[in-house]
């Protein structure tokens, strides 16, 4: 598989003072969960991942959802036709599971090289997700299909009953959905998206090499006291929603152990502050801006910056069939903190940047 068994890329590590690394370059990073949203926030928000990232898997939960190739064709030319100019940037498309999506469509989807992943919302699980499946039953041969062509799924993989605890639903997801979906297709590729849990966490290294995971980069800060205690906050909420310290280090250990089966998913998920600070807010944290800096600064913590490039830059092509990225991205470690725009502006209003409530001294090298 192309990008596999490479030698590690020159991994620079500079060291200004004995002991102390204070730069590094990376391969680009991709960031294999992303929603880029349409319209006006989709031109705001571009630039933030483009800037750093060399790819990106773009979530297809718009209204109405992109459900067939020509859907995502059409959604591809809208991104590509609000770049900056001169940006390095492929969007790689997905497609919406619903339970009327017609298996024949897989092959074509495939076959097209613009669709890397189907994705697979359970119905009311989260934003946009109306449209979802209820009853997985409805799309085995969709699913028979994707896993013939070699068609990943990617899984928002929480339960929807409302008589299961929210803090609960992955963990009775990966018992009640996925064990038995990986029995009863072992072919099918599968990414476990924005793992949240211990229990994910360990469900992943014990598979085969069919199923993978992303990690965001909130879920490696936040735990759910950052969201509840002290007045709640709602641009640390998302879904899955933060789950407690345990569950946050064992994140921070997938993530840093160098395992292939962990890479970034940022789950960027721009809402304008207007509906995520109302009495019913949006799920979503918006961390395409910072994404980078902040990693980095997880990685140091964990004493695994020689880490870092597997997670945003290797493991992810490599679960996908395609190369590394060339060009290389570099990372400092300056005295002054990073400074962000708390906000990024956009015709439809103000979406405010994941802010993590310490300082961050690694900057992206301009
Ligand atoms: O927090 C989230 N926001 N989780 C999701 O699954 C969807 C996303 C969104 O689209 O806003
Ligand atoms: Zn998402």
């Amino acid at each position: 598989m192309a990008g596999q068994g490479a030698p590690p890329l020159a991994m620079a590590l500079q060291l200004r003072y004995p002991g102390v690394m204070t730069t590094l370059t990376i391969r680009r990073p991709d960031d294999w969960h992303l929603h880029l949203r349409d319209g006006a926030v989709l031109r705001a928000v571009l630039p933030e991942t483009s800037r750093h990232f060399a790819r990106a898997i773009v979530m297809p939960n718009l209204v109405p959802p992109v459900v067939t190739l020509d859907d995502a064709m059409a959604y591809r030319e809208r991104i590509l036709a609000a770049l900056p100019a001169g940006a390095d940037f492929q969007p790689l498309m997905t497609l919406y599971l619903t339970e009327t999506t017609d298996p024949a469509e897989m092959a074509r989807a495939a076959a097209s090289g613009v669709v890397k992943a189907v994705k697979l919302y359970p119905a009311g699980a989260t934003t946009n997700s109306t449209s979802g499946v209820r009853d997985l039953d409805r799309v085995m041969p969709v699913l028979e299909a994707m896993a013939r062509v070699g068609l990943p799924l990617c899984i928002h993989g929480e339960v929807t009953d409302p008589a299961v605890d929210i803090f609960d639903r992955e963990a009775v997801f990966l018992d009640s959905v996925l064990a038995p979906l990986r029995r009863r297709l072992p072919d099918l590729r599968v990414v476990l998206e924005h793992v949240t849990t211990a229990d994910g966490v360990a469900f992943v290294r014990e598979a085969g090499p069919g199923l993978a995971a992303t990690i965001t980069t909130h879920h490696l800060i936040l735990n759910r006291n950052h969201i509840l205690a002290g007045g709640i906050r709602p641009h640390y909420y998302c879904l899955p929603v933060a789950k407690r310290e345990s569950h946050r280090l064992a994140l921070r250990q997938a993530a840093t152990s160098g395992d292939r089966k962990f890479f970034l998913g940022t789950d960027s998920a721009p809402h304008v502050d207007a509906l995520k600070e109302q009495a019913c807010g949006c799920a979503g944290c918006f961390t395409a801006t910072n994404t980078l800096s902040l990693l980095a600064h997880v990685f140091e913590e964990e004493g695994a910056l020689d880490r870092l490039e597997g997670f945003t830059s290797r493991h992810g092509p490599a679960f996908y069939g395609l190369a590394a990225n060339t060009a290389t991205l570099r990372l400092e470690k300056r005295a002054e903190p990073c400074h962000w725009p708390a906000k990024i502006m956009t015709d439809a209003g103000p979406v405010t940047v994941f802010n993590p409530g310490f300082p961050v001294h690694w900057h992206v090298a301009t």
